[in-house]
């Protein structure tokens, strides 16, 4: 199968892949509070990350481009909507492009389409420093984001077997490039040891791509005869892994990303350490089935609900947001109770 019909399969499997596993955020409440004090029009949604300014704690995530006119079609849409709404956004993996320049303009596209916005780069951690330069020259981009994909490579059929030298590799690309390097999963979560290993080589941002939502193991799955099933349960929730790397360092900025879909759910990830939250099945959902104009009124939705939820939290931004106390419960307790990472902290803590 060529790479082009890989990354449409990709599409067309994500679109029907379901949310099915409990979310962490399901463990995580926020304590009411009866006097906070602001207005709905006090709070403002504009974040610092890892020297990114960002006018919403929302983007849209890395999905596609190198698939031939289906995927600039897609990219296209994204960048749209993300001219539209302010998102900053990040393109799917660019190794196609490097690899057949003709793929080169369903990426340029996004930076064509929106040309003052955020946009991030994308390859994989087997990708050299001037890949890693070339595939932000495509798209002008502001950021690299790197990818770590072990559980999908080992699920897909012709994927990757030899996982030997990457952090050297991402090393040599922070030591090299000038804009800021963000490691990230695909849906499988960073525990604090791959956070440690990451911040220790330099890195100063993660997103930490938590189980939850896309499953890439289940993608993979309905592409290989004999089925890796064990694969399909793997991970470290997305609240959990949050948590985990909250856990590793005050220096690190941290995304959240795998399975947000509501603003309550993106609060309480910014709420437990999360500088920015990523989103990627559930924007594609809602462009293929319903549109541009769709996509970017539920994001307008989002940034409402987020509003409110602040607002009855009495946080003014999104530092504030970070501050609010609550409480963790049920098995996301346990786990970090079992990891050695405090909870108690996040229920006595103050934002005031
Ligand atoms: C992805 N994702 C992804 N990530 C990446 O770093 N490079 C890539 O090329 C892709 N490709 C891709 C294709 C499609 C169709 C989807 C849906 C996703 C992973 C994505 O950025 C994100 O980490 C996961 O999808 C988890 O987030 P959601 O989908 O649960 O919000």
């Amino acid at each position: 199968m060529s790479r082009s019909e890989r990354k449409w399969d990709h599409i067309r499997y994500a679109l029907d892949n379901r949310k099915h596993h409990a979310s962490a955020f399901d463990d995580i409440k926020f304590i009411h509070q009866g006097l906070p004090n602001i207005g709905v029009f006090d709070v403002g949604l504009d974040h610092e990350i890892g020297g990114l300014y960002l006018s919403s704690p929302i983007f849209i995530n890395a999905m596609t481009g190198g698939g031939g006119e289906k995927t600039y079609r897609i990219n296209k849409e994204l960048a749209i909507v993300a001219k539209n709404t302010g998102l900053t956004m990040a393109v799917g993996s660019q190794m196609a492009a490097l690899k057949d320049k003709t793929q080169k303009y369903t990426y340029e596209i996004v930076r064509k389409e929106n040309p003052k916005g955020v946009i991030i780069a994308n390859l994989g951690s087997e990708a050299s420093p001037d890949d890693a330069k070339a595939a932000i020259e495509m798209v002008e981009a502001n950021a690299l984001q790197i990818h770590l994909n072990v559980i999908q490579e080992l699920t897909m059929p012709e994927g990757d077997r030899n996982f030997s030298g990457a952090l050297k590799r991402i090393e040599s690309i922070v030591k090299e490039l000038t804009v800021p390097v963000i490691v990230k999963e695909v849906g499988f979560g960073m525990a604090k040891e791959t956070v440690h290993s990451l911040s220790s080589i330099g890195v100063k941002v993660v997103d930490v791509g938590g189980s939850g939502g896309t499953n890439f193991a289940e993608i993979e799955n309905k592409r290989r005869e004999k089925s890796l099933s064990f694969f399909n349960q793997w991970g470290i929730p997305t609240g959990v892994s949050i948590l985990e790397a909250t856990s590793v360092s005050n220096h690190l900025s941290i995304i959240g990303s795998g399975g947000f879909m509501s603003a309550h759910d993106i609060a309480k990830g910014i709420a437990i350490g999360a500088d920015a939250v990523g989103m990627a099945g559930y924007f594609l959902k809602i462009l293929v089935k319903d549109g541009i104009e769709t996509l970017q009124k539920e994001i307008e939705i989002l940034h409402e609900e987020l509003k409110m939820i602040m607002t009855a939290l009495g946080t003014k931004t999104v530092s504030d947001l970070k501050n609010a106390p609550l409480i963790i419960s049920g098995e996301t307790y346990h786990w970090l109770n079992q990891r050695g990472i405090d909870t108690k902290q996040f229920a006595q803590r103050t934002n005031k």
